[in-house]
């Protein structure tokens, strides 16, 4: 068990006092999950925050992370510590372009990618995780799928299951869609043995070198079991870190040059002890849209 400095006792003390449950996605700071009651991908978040039992919920992840687990948990208090921490993927999609693209394809159901806002939820069929998008899209009910915000998640997926036709936004991650082939090509290089694991929100000409395409839990628990001593991570460098700690017997290297989404970083331990002191800032979502997109953010949980 790692030491504690002053600021993550404060933190555990306050958790206790007010009986919180802090969740934390994989790429904020390690100093910050260090202190949270689970670390987790966005598919058990979702799942964590839908069967939590205390009053009050702190996500320790971007804005839709906070809306997802209210959505979940209506009747809970949820907390995000840094109020401007977004994820520009999901704001490159809005409901009028989900409107626009089922009046172009009304056969079609509306699948969204949690990266997403409430208010596209709303009006969306289902919504899917990196770890849930392939078993939901073969699953659904329907022969066309509108796939919002991700084109490179929605063109993974599309690939593998051919016998629906997928119309796809143009949405991206910008720190996941910056890394090249040619990144991938000169990580081969200078580690050839190594396996590759890779997050399906790169590109299509980085996600073909993946020996596992996977979402972030995915890509951890495939470098616990590989037996392959070198491994490239091919997400967020707060990965590459947790594994270097994690599994010290084995190497573990990021691609790219600045593999680093800044909004997750906005996540400090300041940041969230002043959320669990103040209890601010509170996620609240208009009535309508709460239950519109509970809608499809169950099908997710359940499914
Ligand atoms: P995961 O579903 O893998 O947690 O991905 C969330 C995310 O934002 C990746 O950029
Ligand atoms: Fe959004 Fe990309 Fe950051 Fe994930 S890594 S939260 S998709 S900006």
């Amino acid at each position: 068990m790692e030491s504690f400095n002053e600021l993550q006792r404060e933190i555990l003390r306050l958790k206790a006092e007010k009986n919180a449950l802090i969740l934390a996605h994989y790429y904020v700071p390690l100093e910050v999950q260090d202190v949270a009651d689970a670390v987790c991908d966005s598919f058990a978040m979702a799942q964590k925050a839908a069967g939590a039992e205390n009053d009050l919920i702190v996500i320790c992840g971007v804005r839709f992370m906070g809306e997802s687990a209210k959505i979940l948990s209506p009747d809970k208090t949820v907390l995000l510590p840094s109020p401007d921490a977004g994820c520009p993927m999901a704001d490159m999609v809005t409901p009028e372009d989900v409107m626009r693209l089922r009046k172009l394809h009304p056969e079609a159901k509306v699948m969204c990618y949690v990266n997403s806002s409430a208010a596209v939820k709303a009006v969306s069929d289902v919504c899917c995780t990196s770890s849930s998008a392939l078993r939901i899209a073969r699953k659904l009910d329907c022969d066309e799928i509108i796939f919002v915000p991700d084109k490179h998640l929605g063109s993974f997926v599309a690939a593998q299951v051919p016998e629906k036709r997928f119309w796809l936004h143009d949405g991206f991650c910008p720190t996941h869609h910056r890394v090249t082939e040619a990144d991938v090509l000169a990580a081969k290089r200078a580690h050839p043995e190594a396996v590759f694991a890779v997050h399906p929100e790169c590109g299509e000409d980085v996600v073909k070198y993946g020996d596992l395409v996977g979402s972030t839990a995915e890509i951890l628990d495939f470098a616990r079991r590989t037996g392959a001593p070198e491994i490239l991570i091919g997400t967020e460098s707060e990965i590459v870190e947790r594994l270097r700690r994690e599994l010290p017997e084995k190497r573990i290297y990021g691609i790219g040059s600045s593999f680093v989404c800044p909004n997750m970083k906005k996540i400090t331990l300041r940041a969230l002890y002043e959320c669990l002191r103040d209890e601010k800032y509170q996620v609240e979502l208009p009535e309508d849209q709460l239950r519109a997109a509970r809608k499809s953010l169950d099908e997710m949980v359940n499914s």
